[in-house]
């Protein structure tokens, strides 16, 4: 009996042309480009320009991801985009992606699930073309964190940078496609103070006060979010392995949500997977949220690290907390 698979027939990422070194952060702030190295393998960022917002990355890793695929947008059945830096509170950012690739025929929304916020949303995704209600779906990943950033704060800024990436995803009844997922959060670490943007929201409406305060940047406490993140994102994965039947063996590639390379390294070491099966490329970019793996997943494809028939395992967190993988196989 055949069965509808969501099958990855094309991916996109783009970053904005600006990069942002560690030695660009010593002039910035009290820090330098061993600790950064250091303590979280990141050597470079992609920083967007102030006319730039997230649907414009989004809008160029999508045409990517559609010109890969070859298919026109106006095929495309549904937009989810996921962000945590959207251009504004409403219209969603997938809207604005909508209509910047010309998706006329497609329904469109936004998913707010931290970092978390690729494999929510390609597990969303899946939902919608294994019910056959969808036959093509775009997941968008759209993130400029270097909005949100407190560019006094040494703690968080060295961190984050700007990126986006895209999938198009096809129903099929070949076995290969999504094979399996798992999500999670557990709002008990939902303390904006651990990691989130106290201001902006309902509960702390914009004032000059939350202005003065810096109440719209990122806080974050990340030695404590550190050792959640790794448990996290191995336990998704591991959920995720278990559910699609698969072992370690299994998994050509893993692909991490990129916030630091030692927490990459530890979930690795966590799940049971060899340092050659974990990509990383934080160095180049910083952590991008929810864009991260999207990104990497492009560059693992276009670079043919990852090809026909391999399995690939995406492990992310975020806040909320949220966790979550998703499995797949090209
Ligand atoms: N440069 C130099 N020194 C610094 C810097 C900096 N940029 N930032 C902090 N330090 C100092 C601290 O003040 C501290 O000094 P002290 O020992 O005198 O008090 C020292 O370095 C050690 O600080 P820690 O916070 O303990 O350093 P740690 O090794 O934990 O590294 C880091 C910090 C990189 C933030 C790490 O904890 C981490 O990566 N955490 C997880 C972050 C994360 O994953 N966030 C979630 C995703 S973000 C998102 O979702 C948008």
């Amino acid at each position: 009996m055949s069965f509808l698979r969501s099958e990855l027939i094309g991916t996109g990422a783009y970053v904005p042309d600006e990069i942002l070194t560690n030695f660009d952060l010593e002039k910035m702030v009290d820090t330098s480009d061993e600790w950064i190295r250091r303590r979280t393998g990141m050597v470079e960022r992609r920083i967007a320009d102030s006319n730039t917002a997230s649907s414009d990355l989004g809008i160029q890793a999508s045409l990517k991801a559609i010109e890969m695929a070859g298919i026109e947008a106006t095929e495309v059945d549904l937009i989810v985009l996921a962000t945590v830096t959207p251009d504004m509170f409403f219209p969603s950012t997938a809207c604005f992606v909508q209509k910047g690739i010309g998706a006329t025929n497609a329904a469109a929304f936004d998913l707010s699930a931290g970092c978390s916020g690729f494999p929510y949303a390609l597990t969303i995704a899946d939902q919608f073309i294994k019910c056959g209600e969808y036959k093509t779906v775009l997941v968008v990943a759209a993130e400029t964190l270097s909005k949100i950033t407190d560019w006094t704060d040494r703690s968080t800024c060295v961190l984050f940078g700007d990126a986006a990436g895209a999938v198009i995803l096809r129903a099929t009844n070949e076995d290969r496609g999504i094979i399996s997922s798992y999500l999670s959060a557990d709002g008990n670490y939902s303390d904006y103070e651990l990691l989130g943007i106290p201001g902006g929201g309902s509960r702390n409406p914009s004032t000059h006060e939350t202005v003065d305060k810096r109440m719209h940047f990122i806080k974050m406490r990340g030695r404590e979010l550190f050792k959640l993140g790794v448990k996290a994102m191995a336990e998704a994965g591991l959920r995720a392995l278990e559910t699609g039947n698969l072992t370690l063996d299994d998994v050509d590639l893993c692909i991490p949500h990129q916030a630091n390379k030692r927490i990459i390294d530890a979930v690795g070491d966590y799940i049971g997977l060899p340092d050659e099966k974990m990509f990383i490329n934080v160095d180049k970019y910083g952590n991008t949220s929810s864009a991260t793996m999207a990104v990497a997943l492009d560059e693992a494809v276009r670079s043919g690290r990852a090809g026909p028939g391999n399995v690939i395992l995406i492990v992310a967190f975020g806040s909320g907390l949220t966790w979550a993988a998703t499995a797949i196989r090209l």
